[in-house]
């Protein structure tokens, strides 16, 4: 929290001496060089060019109305104008005996809440769920809680395929060759076995092609029959994405799938017509781009020449639907990389129809899932990787791990311990990466218990909890202030101090694994300085302070990792 008064009075002192400068970008960040400082602003160099100012004197005159002195050494001017801030180890200390009572974490809640509406997971109706939409799910509900961790307002929306092409090809298939025992065994894959053996069918004969249109085109005029049906594989399919998502920990506000939107969609065409943004082509309604830099040569279709709306439509209807309900300032959507066009056309569309809305829209994307031979992720046999076998897979090769080295432990505790571990590593895997790179799914990276891995920071929290269980019954006295003599608590201590910068980082760029980097980095200051620095041996007051500073790492990792999703264990 250190750098937001930092921020702040930089910002004043700004203001002071440029009245009507933005100080919006006037931002206090970690040093990246740790000799020169532990924070530091570039934003007065920017400041500078935009008034054809000179930096350095910008910055020294900047320096003069900055008051820090409470909390910093002199502020240092490096380079083309950087400031940079050390703080003093009273300042240190003041945060962390605040911290010890009680009165924060290291971070602080927005003084002004905003909304925001994430989209994420959105699986496929009669389709399983595979490792895009585990993905698409961790990240999108880690960054539902980091941004309800600060303070903010969030609406979890699951926007479900429950509508569309597929139903017409299921239907045919749901008629003419529908297995009851093997749906009641596996509804999932029982309609996946359907939908492909239709699909193939209709790409040889095209009998069965027009058959499936129109199955498709009696459902959606609302014929009974094929209602019934089509709510009978709705119903079967939460069912299953539910055991997942109650595997995972995962919830939602919201589940409005497309279908939701039906009735919406004429209405939608009609507006983009009326106002000129949609055209005729071809017997279609079509938004050309022209002027656009990007999006010149990708016309957006809004109906197709059959009259079907289609699933940019749907999404007009649907962003339309969170603004009027929820008023949000952004809507988050998380998906796989190649729905980035899609998500451009859409915003670019949705400003066009409704102009000044004034909500941030944000695809945050993410890359693809390969296996360990770097080709997408599939079984051997070539089918795509089911999700809850995967999870079956990580609990039972955690579990095997765990009574290898600890066969001792009572069986139960073994399986609860495989349980937030292999799901931990699952999880920690996906977050930990950039998430717009590619990423190689490796048991035996992710169950590593070295590295930046989730078994290793368990395993932090762990050593951390049996530090507190020698103590036994004694109480943990709370320091009045902390001398941090050594460099291991120095370091340990501005570590700290930066949690709550991370999580704001983590939100303003949709990225978790600025979280998981700090935490990693955290355990090993952790395990340096308990190398180095006696905690139960030492005496008196060293030794209060040493044990609120293992308290408080313990607290940060365990809310650190509760945010990324992850439950922790008392042994390991
Ligand atoms: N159901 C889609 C899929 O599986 C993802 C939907 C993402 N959300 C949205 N509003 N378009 O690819």
């Amino acid at each position: 929290m250190i750098h937001l008064v930092l921020q702040e009075k930089l910002q004043q002192a700004v203001i002071a001496l440029m009245p009507d400068a933005d100080v919006s970008s006037v931002l206090v960040r970690p040093c990246p060089e740790p000799k020169f400082g532990d924070y530091q602003s570039n934003a007065l160099m920017g400041l500078a060019k935009r008034d054809q100012l000179n930096p350095r004197e910008l910055a020294a005159q900047v320096v003069e109305q900055l008051d820090v002195a409470d909390c910093c050494e002199p502020v240092e001017i490096a380079g083309p104008g950087f400031l940079n801030f050390r703080l003093k180890t009273a300042a240190l200390s003041d945060a962390l005996v605040g911290a010890a009572k009680g009165e924060h974490l290291f971070y602080r809640t927005a003084a002004e809440p905003r909304t925001i509406v994430i989209d994420y997971s959105s699986p496929n109706v009669a389709k399983p769920m595979h490792v895009g939409h585990i993905r698409s799910t961790i990240l999108g509900y880690t960054l539902a809680r980091t941004f309800r961790l600060l303070g903010h307002r969030v609406v979890t929306d699951n926007h479900i395929g429950d509508w569309g092409m597929q139903f017409g090809k299921l239907l045919v298939g749901w008629k003419e060759h529908l297995d009851r025992d093997a749906l009641g065994r596996d509804a999932l894959a029982e309609m996946e076995r359907l939908y492909k053996r239709v699909n193939t069918a209709c790409d040889e004969d095209e009998v069965v092609l027009a058959r499936a249109r129109g199955e498709l085109v009696k459902l959606q005029d609302g014929d009974a029959e094929n209602l019934a049906i089509w709510h009978e594989m709705i119903e079967l399919s939460r069912h299953q994405f539910d055991e997942i998502y109650g595997r995972l920990g995962v919830e939602f506000d919201e589940t409005l799938g497309e279908s939701f939107y039906n009735d919406r969609l004429k209405g939608v065409v009609d507006d983009l017509v009326a106002q000129g943004i949609a055209e005729e082509s071809d017997g279609a309604q079509v938004v050309f781009f022209n002027n656009h830099k990007s999006l010149k040569k990708h016309p957006a279709i809004v109906q197709k020449s059959d009259g079907a709306a289609n699933y940019t439509t749907t999404d007009l209807a649907t962003l339309e639907h969170r603004q009027n309900s929820w008023q949000p300032s952004e809507v988050i959507y998380v998906t796989d990389g190649r729905q980035q066009l899609h998500f451009q056309q859409l915003f670019e569309l949705y400003s066009r129809w409704k102009p000044g809305h004034g909500m941030k829209l944000n695809h945050a994307w993410f890359g693809a899932i390969l296996g360990e031979d770097g080709k997408p992720f599939k079984t051997r046999s070539g089918e795509i990787i089911h999700l809850s076998g995967l999870l079956d897979e990580a609990e039972q090769r955690a579990f095997d791990a765990v009574s290898e080295k600890n066969p001792d432990l009572p069986d139960e505790e073994r399986h609860d311990i495989a349980r937030v571990v292999g799901i931990g590593a699952i999880k920690y895997a996906d977050l930990s990466g950039n998430r717009q790179s590619d990423y190689v799914f490796s048991w035996d990276i992710m169950l590593a218990l070295v590295g930046n891995t989730a078994p290793y920071l368990l395993y932090a929290v762990t050593r951390i909890r049996s530090i507190f269980r020698k103590l036994g019954d004694e109480s943990l006295p709370r320091p009045g202030s902390f001398a941090l003599g050594q460099a291991e608590e120095l370091t340990l201590a501005k570590h700290l101090l930066r949690f709550g910068l991370v999580l704001e980082l983590v939100i303003d760029e949709c990225r978790p694994n600025y979280l998981c980097n700090y935490l990693y980095e955290l355990a090993g200051y952790f395990a340096s300085f308990y190398e180095n620095c006696p905690v139960l041996q030492a005496e008196g007051d060293i030794r209060t302070q040493r044990l609120a500073l293992c308290d408080l790492t313990g607290q940060v990792l365990k809310t650190g990792l509760e945010t990324l999703g992850l439950e922790t264990t008392e042994r390991m």
